[in-house]
């Protein structure tokens, strides 16, 4: 019996200590051999002329009641100020292929209007154009990404576009713009020479693309002289990398600044589910895909290393976030979706990827800022919620222009029936005050997750955290429950020397900082 026992014991220990095993993760940290720096534009939006992203989200026009500045609205302003937001690519999306900028100029009244084909059938009035746009930029603190229209528009018509915005002398398009009450030119750098050339901006082969692009960049000089204009080539749909392949083959390097991804996680396109009523075995799969991006950037980042050691050409993720099915009885061509505590963690972990392959990855876009798709902000009328996505890019805001530090982690699985996932995400830097950021994500929505944490080579005394958690994964913040899902302060950690410990809650980001 006395041995029965013992062996009972004993397999009881083994087992316990086989599964804390398992479970525990292991993560360093390796401030001695730093990274790239975290280029700012990671952390960029997207603003389609889609819904209710800029008519009703951004702008209200300036006789609206909404508190406004020329037509922008404040409370946007201030937000999006907040989330330090720096660069916002416009007009589309698809949206941009349709547009001619011309129609968006001079008084709004004379303005023609257009039927935006790809989202909903609508008129579009153009009281939104080009001015407002780049004024907004301006408000907003932000650099202007101009989507140019390739897939039917002309060569002379994109180039008159970075004349009327950019040049600073005496021409036929930097008259026209004083004309419209602009002197002095804004001076745009990032254009998109077109976009999803494969799909809504042409149907295009990558081979018939890549010569197109040759002719757009040739034409795309830079109207200003102080800031090199940076050309962004149409790039693949997800796995497309013959796609990719092609750009940088048949693009002379010289005339390429950049090359596109667009991925968005996607359950199935024929099927994509609620945004807010989800299952847990929808969220593992929405985790799955949102998780793809590490490959899809590696992969696309090894075709380019082919053919640009130097990595001279950044990858520019300008569309990017979950998709869903629309809110019921919304207008289905205007993509509206509720945002809840998975898209916190779709944000937190696309993030951490883009920050980890910062040498190569220097921009990315949000899809979309407000009121379509993985918004950070939802109106109605004159109300205006924050979205968990909007929280987790504030957190994050701190890797901004900082040094990537390497890390390395193993050990955590996050388990749904045969399929494992990572369950943690992490990412680092360090500023250029020397103050360490580490964001971590616990995609498991069941289980804490204890990270043991050795950080190598930076002395910290201080440590503080904030961090965005809900009981329920399907948690999301309404017009009259606004502050349901907010940041609160961390405090689930210890020190012990240069090593830390970390319990993250289920379903939980959390930014450390070290000082
Ligand atoms: O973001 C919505 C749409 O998705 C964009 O217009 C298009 O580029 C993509 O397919």
């Amino acid at each position: 019996m006395k041995k029965i026992l013992s062996i009972a014991l004993f397999l009881f220990f083994a087992i316990t200590v086989s599964v804390f095993a398992q479970s525990q993760v292991q993560l360093t940290v390796n401030a001695k051999t730093p990274g790239s720096v975290i280029n700012k534009n990671i952390y960029g939006h997207f603003a389609e002329h889609l819904g209710h992203c800029i008519y009703g989200g951004f702008y209200v026009g300036d006789t609206s009641k909404i508190p406004n500045t020329n037509g922008v609205r404040n409370d946007i302003i201030t937000a999006l100020k907040k989330l330090k937001i720096p660069n916002l690519r416009w007009p589309g999306g698809c949206f941009a292929d349709t547009y001619h900028w011309k129609d968006g100029i001079g008084p709004k009244d004379k303005r023609p209007s257009m039927v935006n084909v790809w989202w909903g059938g609508i008129t579009e009035d153009n009281s939104f154009g080009t001015h407002d746009f780049l004024d907004m930029c301006e408000l907003l603190g932000a650099e202007p990404y101009i989507s140019g229209n390739v897939g039917s528009g002309t060569v002379q018509e994109l180039v008159q576009w970075g004349q009327y915005v950019s040049f600073d002398g005496k021409s036929p398009m930097s008259d026209l713009r004083k004309k419209n009450g602009r002197e002095k030119p804004w001076r745009v750098k990032y254009w998109g020479m077109g976009n999803e050339a494969w799909g809504c901006g042409g149907n295009m082969t990558a081979e018939y693309y890549a010569n197109l692009y040759r002719q757009y960049a040739t034409f795309m000089t830079n109207w200003d002289n102080t800031n090199h204009v940076f050309r962004v080539a149409s790039g693949a749909n997800s796995s497309d990398y013959h796609w990719t392949e092609v750009m940088m083959r048949d693009i002379p390097h010289n005339m390429l600044e950049a090359v596109a991804l667009h991925y968005y996680s996607v359950i199935d396109w024929s099927k994509k589910s609620s945004a807010a009523n989800f299952t847990t075995q929808e969220y593992f799969t929405t985790m799955k895909r949102a998780l793809r991006m590490e490959e899809l950037v590696s992969k696309h980042t090894a075709i380019m290393d082919k053919y640009d050691p130097g990595k001279k050409i950044a990858l520019v993720v300008d569309e990017w976030g979950g998709w869903y099915d629309v809110e019921p009885g919304t207008n289905p061509g205007f993509l509206f979706q509720q945002n809840t505590m998975r898209d916190a963690m779709i944000a937190g972990v696309t993030l951490n990827i883009f920050n980890n392959h910062c040498d190569r990855v220097r921009m990315a876009n949000i899809a979309q800022t407000i009121n379509v798709l993985q918004a950070v902000i939802l109106t109605d009328k004159e109300k205006m919620i924050l979205t968990p996505t909007y929280h987790v890019m504030e957190m994050y805001n701190v890797h901004q222009d900082a040094t990537l530090l390497p890390i390395t982690i193993t050990g955590s699985n996050y388990i749904m029936g045969k399929d494992t996932l990572p369950a943690i995400s992490v990412s680092a830097s360090k500023d250029k005050d020397g103050v360490m950021h580490i964001s971590l994500v616990n995609i498991d929505d069941s289980k804490n997750q204890t990270i043991s944490a050795d950080i190598n080579g930076i002395a910290f005394t201080q440590i503080s955290g904030r961090m965005l958690a809900s009981p329920r994964i399907q948690d999301h913040n309404t017009f009259d429950a606004p502050e349901k899902v907010k940041p609160v302060s961390f405090t689930g950690f210890k020190k012990d020397g240069s090593h830390l410990s970390v319990t993250l809650p289920p379903a939980s980001v959390v930014v450390l900082t070290l000082n």
